[in-house]
């Protein structure tokens, strides 16, 4: 594939833009980073001129692909209307409500701008209203790129330390230990440890933050009752339980994760799918959650909070992906019809490969024919051999993740299950 212009647009932007690109992650998806001038539906259009079926979907957000005229059209029509407004409009009451009626058990929400935002206001709202400080995360999951949480998210087996007691490990420099003391870190799907913890410090902990589908390391399934009993160790402890949904939000089922898998934590954070591509997130939960925000206890703030334009591109993507009642079963179906080619083309290949996840976020894992339970197995899967098949991948027109992970969106039709498919059988022959 020509990446020439994209290579002289990287070398400019690289004099301007601190590491060329603007998040880190960015940074290791090709090389050169791709430069792009536009999307439409399914396709990213790239600089140099190449049509890239796309499988990305920005990291998850876009999941009714780009260039949806429903969703411009709310966009534009909020856009004439106002940028924003630092004050009410009957947007938020819109959405809010909207919210409270696809997602099972929420009762009321608040809006941010990122996903990063809204877990630490989950956590400032936990610890005020629990009074307790600490708090467990998963090895493996990602919960944002903020000091106190971005710890043990893809460690080294040195940094890890102990599977049944980890270390505590920060992800990157300028993470002092003083801003994650109050963390306590454990291997995902092991129930037993988690009891051993709570009876260890139960009346410490003020939450437990997990995505719900392991989607950052590996669309790791959780186990048959590892969801339900993570939020019963919570209540019987008095510390909140949080689904992480940023990612598995309106993307497994329309009610997300608590829909798809049956489990009603205390709390759920959204971003991502929830505004089709805007900067939009949220905490959702009963609304005794948040009595500690209307006495006063504690505060939640920001300047774009519930912006206008943010707040009817999340309308109107609930609005289009509740539309059809068909259209989580339609998804799923092509993300199980792709998982199905790669595996069979990995077959005929003679290659050891298994897939994992749930219908629209999937993983495809080289090297082993067992999917990973946790972090530390995922860790173990053939990266390399994937980083080939993504490159073959991308010279046959189709854009993936570095991390082994595929996204399906409403735009995807089966003209491009077809060109996935062709593009699949293509790179396992280049293996
Ligand atoms: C599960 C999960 N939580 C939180 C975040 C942070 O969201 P944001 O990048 O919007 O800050 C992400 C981002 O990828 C995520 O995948």
């Amino acid at each position: 594939m020509n990446t020439s212009q994209s290579a002289a647009h990287h070398a400019e932007s690289s004099q301007y833009l601190a590491m060329g690109v603007s998040s880190g992650m960015r940074t290791y998806v090709t090389s050169p980073p791709l430069f792009f001038e536009r999307a439409d539906g399914p396709y990213y259009f790239d600089v140099d001129g190449n049509k890239l079926l796309d499988h990305t979907l920005a990291w998850g957000p876009l999941i009714l692909g780009s260039n949806h005229p429903q969703l411009n059209e709310a966009v534009i029509e909020a856009l004439q209307k106002s940028y924003t407004l630092g004050a009410q409009h009957p947007g938020e009451i819109a959405l809010a409500k909207r919210m409270t009626e696809v997602v099972p058990g929420v009762e009321q929400v608040i809006f941010s701008n990122t996903g990063t935002e809204a877990i630490q206001t989950t956590l400032r709202l936990a610890r005020t209203q629990t009074g307790r400080t600490k708090f467990i995360k998963f090895e493996g999951h990602y919960h944002g790129w903020a000091n106190n949480v971005l710890l043990s998210y893809h460690a080294t087996d040195e940094e890890a330390g102990n599977l049944e007691a980890p270390n505590v490990a920060p992800s990157m420099g300028g993470q002092p230990a003083s801003e994650y003391t109050e963390a306590i870190v454990l291997p995902w799907n092991r129930l037993d440890l988690l009891e051993q913890t709570f009876e260890k410090h139960g009346n410490e902990i003020a939450a437990v933050f997990t995505e719900p589908l392991l989607a950052n390391s590996g669309s790791i399934e959780p186990k048959e009752g590892f969801l339900q009993g993570l939020v019963d160790l919570c209540k019987k402890h008095g510390a909140i339980s949080v689904f992480d949904e940023v990612i598995t939000g309106f993307r497994l089922a329309l009610g997300g994760a608590r829909e798809f898998f049956g489990v009603i934590p205390d709390v759920s954070v959204y971003a991502k799918a929830l505004a089709g591509g805007f900067s939009l997130s949220a905490v959702a939960a009963r609304k005794e959650f948040f009595d500690v925000l209307r006495d006063g206890s504690t505060i939640h703030a920001g300047t774009y909070n519930g912006n206008t334009i943010c707040l009817a591109a999340g309308k109107a993507t609930l609005d289009i992906l509740s539309a059809d009642p068909d259209n989580h079963s339609r998804m799923h179906l092509h993300g199980l019809q792709l998982r199905k080619t790669i595996e069979e083309a990995a077959q005929n290949k003679g290659l050891p490969l298994c897939t994992s996840g749930a219908g629209t976020v999937f993983n495809a894992h080289f090297g082993t024919e067992t999917p990973p339970t946790h972090y530390r197995e995922y860790a173990q899967v053939d990266m390399d051999t994937y980083t080939k098949f993504r490159a073959h991948m991308l010279d046959n027109g189709v854009q993936l993740l570095p991390d082994g992970r595929w996204y399906v969106g409403l735009a995807h039709t089966p003209t491009e299950l077809e060109i996935a498919q062709e593009a699949i059988h293509k790179s396992f022959q280049l293996l």
